[in-house]
């Protein structure tokens, strides 16, 4: 069977695509890059906001047509498969394999059967699952925990992927393990809330824990994603700041920097909590690099609650942020219950904050400029006089190509900033790290 996924949405999406395609090697599926040269194409699909449904909905209408000149089985998993829009669109389209987010071990199943085959169940083998490591990556990720127990109003994730569950930490160590083994330099530990792991099992260690654990195995650079500010906790801040291997950036999804709004959007905290969590990693970890998301725009913002929002932004100087316009999502309370705000408004808001957001990460950026980083070089840049990687704390980084001929990871003298990345000169290569591989 020659396969072609084609993945959209979050860092769980492709973590997910890996596994499925561990899945299919496994029964022998051969992959190939083009939908043209597949006989089955599989699409992952996300349902976060408006946008992302829409590509899926025009790229398998171009499938169904292809499905009419030749033999071409089609496939859906990911989180618009798990919802009624989902499958409304996938009988439209004559999709003949649907997998929900929580079903995703049963690939193999689903194309032996002879006729359409839909699965939406949470099969608990999934979180007993451990993908084999990938050869020749240099980052990874790592699902540590899925699905979700917060109720944010805006948000389908708790209908797509369902109550937390967190993967046994043995397992999840074991698959640490074996990516060191095979010379993965950096993990993203994964979940909609790591922070929360461990809190749905009994025995299971705390995330804080977790982490102290993890650096145990020595990999060189540990992050996470994403974190909720409410399980944010001290003991947290203390694990990050005590584990060399984990990296000082946090995500720290914000919303709103209106209590009005986040009560409407039921975040369960207020600004000053918010606040309060920045100051004690902060204070634990001076140098920390902060990224947030934010949602402009949500029902009954009013010009008032986004100065709040805009307020918080300076009071924190955030180093990045993910900024969205509201999308209703059919099935979540705040579609049901509240009135959207014309777009205009929205779109001006969101221009107004993305000013800001600029001006800040030029600002945050800067202080880089004279100090040396740890940079992890994946391979040439589009620009093929440089060498494109990222820093410990996330920036984007770019070197002359000439002085970092193999990805891996680099020191780095910065030069200068911009709002969106950094430019700097090797100053030498991090010796256990640098491993021998041709650039990509
Ligand atoms: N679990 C993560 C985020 C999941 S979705 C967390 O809580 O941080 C990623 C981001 O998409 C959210 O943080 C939010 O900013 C945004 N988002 C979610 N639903 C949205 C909607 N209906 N409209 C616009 N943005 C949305
Ligand atoms: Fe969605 Fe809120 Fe859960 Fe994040 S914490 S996935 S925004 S419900
Ligand atoms: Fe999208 Fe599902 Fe991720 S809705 S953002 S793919 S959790």
């Amino acid at each position: 069977m020659k396969t072609h996924i084609i993945t959209y949405g979050c860092q769980m999406n492709e973590y997910d695509t890996h596994l499925v395609k561990s899945e299919l090697a496994s029964i022998g599926a051969e992959f190939v890059d083009t939908v043209t040269d597949a006989d089955f194409v599989l699409v992952n699909t996300c349902a976060v906001r408006g946008k992302p449904v829409e590509k899926v909905r025009t790229l398998l209408g171009e499938l169904r047509k292809e499905k009419g000149k030749r033999n071409l089985m089609v496939g859906m998993m990911g989180c618009l498969a798990q919802l009624e829009e989902g499958q409304q669109i996938a009988r439209k389209f004559e999709v003949d394999v649907l997998l929900g987010p929580g079903a995703l071990t049963e690939i193999g199943r689903a194309l032996e059967a002879k006729n359409r085959f839909w699965d939406l169940s949470f099969r608990e083998e999934l979180t007993h699952h451990l993908p084999p490591a990938p050869q020749g990556a240099l980052s990874a990720f790592v699902s540590i925990i899925r699905g979700c127990n917060h109720h944010c109003t805006y948000c389908i994730v708790p209908t797509t992927r369902g109550p937390e569950v967190s993967r046994h930490p043995d397992l999840i160590l074991r698959e640490l393990q074996a990516l060191k083994d095979v010379g993965v330099v950096e993990v993203t530990l994964l979940g909609q809330n790591v922070n929360s792991y461990g809190n749905d099992q009994e025995g299971f260690p705390k995330f804080g824990e977790l982490l102290r654990k993890i650096g145990e195995i020595g990999l060189p650079r540990v992050k996470f994603t994403t974190s909720h500010p409410v399980n944010f906790t001290d003991d947290v801040v203390a694990a990050m700041a005590e584990t060399p291997q984990v990296c000082g950036y946090i995500h720290l999804p914000v919303q709103s920097g209106s209590n009005r709004v986040l009560r409407r959007m039921a975040r369960e905290y207020r600004r000053e909590w918010y606040l309060d969590r920045i100051r004690a990693i902060r204070e634990a970890m001076p140098e920390v690099v902060l990224s947030t998301d934010i949602i402009v725009g949500f029902p009954g913002e009013t010009e008032e609650d986004f100065q709040e929002t805009l307020s918080l932004y300076d009071e924190v100087g955030y180093d990045s942020a993910y900024m969205f316009i509201y999308s209703p999502r059919p099935g979540t309370p705040s579609y049901k219950h509240f009135q959207d705000l014309p777009r205009e408004v929205k779109v001006e808001r969101l221009q107004r904050l993305i000013e800001r957001q600029k001006e800040w990460s030029f600002k945050r950026n800067g202080r880089w400029v004279g100090k040396t980083v740890e940079v992890l070089v994946r391979g040439v840049a589009k620009d093929e006089q440089y060498a494109e990687g990222h820093s410990r704390g996330n920036h984007p980084v770019l070197v002359p190509a000439s002085q970092a001929r193999h990805p891996g990871l680099y020191q780095v003298e910065i030069k200068q900033a911009t709002p969106h990345m950094l430019l700097g000169e090797v100053a030498g290569a991090t010796e256990a790290a640098t491993i021998p591989l041709l650039m990509a």
